[in-house]
């Protein structure tokens, strides 16, 4: 696999200045992400996720070992804006991202650092407003948009850089159910058609299956890297890690708990029904 992003045996231990005491709270992490590819990253509670994605675009960089954005190490001071331009981070709360009173100088705002022409910014923001269905709001107050609108300005402010890759650290989680598939639809259009790399930081497990390739955190470092498919498949993992499949699964290996043969566990909600209604037909038949 081509090594867009390379992580090298990461740490990074954060000091107490109180006391002086040492945190490791990512150890010996080793990542390639390849052009194109759309990978997530689940576990518990403060396993390290965020401080992770932090570590992607350089606003944190390793105590430890090296990351290489396309052969830039994160380390080098004066390549920030290069690899900022090459990585957009989302962050989890869009209210920490949203800077600007109107959508339109909110999504320019990365951009004025660039010192790119003015007409090159219009289109830029113009486009990245259209990418993500927020066009017409583009002279709207931020404080008048929905959760879900004001996390899509946030992307799109990520998207007017341009960038090859997109870390998007647990982006639905404050959104009603709208908005949510407003966020994920975004996410899938930009990889599917434009061929972004996609991070997805998340807790929701239906949203495993958009990735090919899911990692799973635990206390600071990566214990596993499934397809979804192979995750939703290994109840000893799931068991481990304390991951509760989506709905559809879990009545499988209920299903199975209770003595039928189930054959199949897909992350495919569709694939997963047509298995139930099988099984329902075998026991029709049966009696
Ligand atoms: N700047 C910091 N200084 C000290 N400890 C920190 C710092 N930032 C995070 N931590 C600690 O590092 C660990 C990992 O935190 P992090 O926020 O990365 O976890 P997370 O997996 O994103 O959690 P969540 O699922 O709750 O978002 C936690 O124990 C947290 O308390
Ligand atoms: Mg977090």
């Amino acid at each position: 696999m081509e090594n867009f992003i390379l992580f090298n045996n990461v740490s990074f231990s954060s000091i107490n200045e109180y006391d002086d005491t040492k945190t490791e709270i990512l150890k010996d992490i080793n990542l390639s992400v390849g052009h194109g590819e759309f990978i997530s990253v689940v576990g518990k509670n403060g396993c390290g996720k965020s401080t992770l994605s932090k570590h992607f675009n350089a606003v944190l960089v390793p105590t430890g070992g090296d990351i290489l954005i396309d052969g830039i190490n994160t380390k080098c001071e004066e390549k920030i804006f290069e690899i900022r331009q090459k990585i957009g981070l989302v962050l989890q709360n869009p209210d920490n991202q949203i800077i600007s009173g109107v959508v339109e100088d909110d999504v320019a705002f990365g951009l004025e650092n660039l010192g790119i022409n003015r007409y090159t910014m219009r289109e830029n923001v113009d486009k990245a407003l259209k990418s993500v269905g927020m066009y017409e709001y583009k002279n709207s107050p931020t404080y008048t948009l929905s959760g879900g609108q004001k996390q899509r300005v946030a992307i799109a402010g990520v998207l007017a850089m341009n960038p090859e890759c997109i870390v998007l650290d647990e982006p639905t989680s404050m959104l009603d159910p709208s908005g949510r598939k407003e966020v994920l639809d975004t996410i899938v259009n930009l990889n599917k058609k434009f061929g972004t790399t996609i991070v997805l930081i998340t807790h929701d497990m239906e949203e495993l299956s958009l990735s090919g390739r899911v990692l799973i955190m635990d206390e600071g470092s990566i214990v596993s890297e499934k397809t979804p498919e192979e995750l939703f498949c290994n109840s000893h993992l799931l068991n481990r890690y304390g991951l509760l499949p989506p709905s559809s699964i879990k009545l499988l290996y209920n299903l199975e708990n209770e003595g039928y043969k189930v054959k199949l566990k897909s992350p495919d909600t569709e694939i997963c029904t047509k298995e139930i209604l099988s099984l329902l037909e075998e026991v029709k038949c049966r009696r």
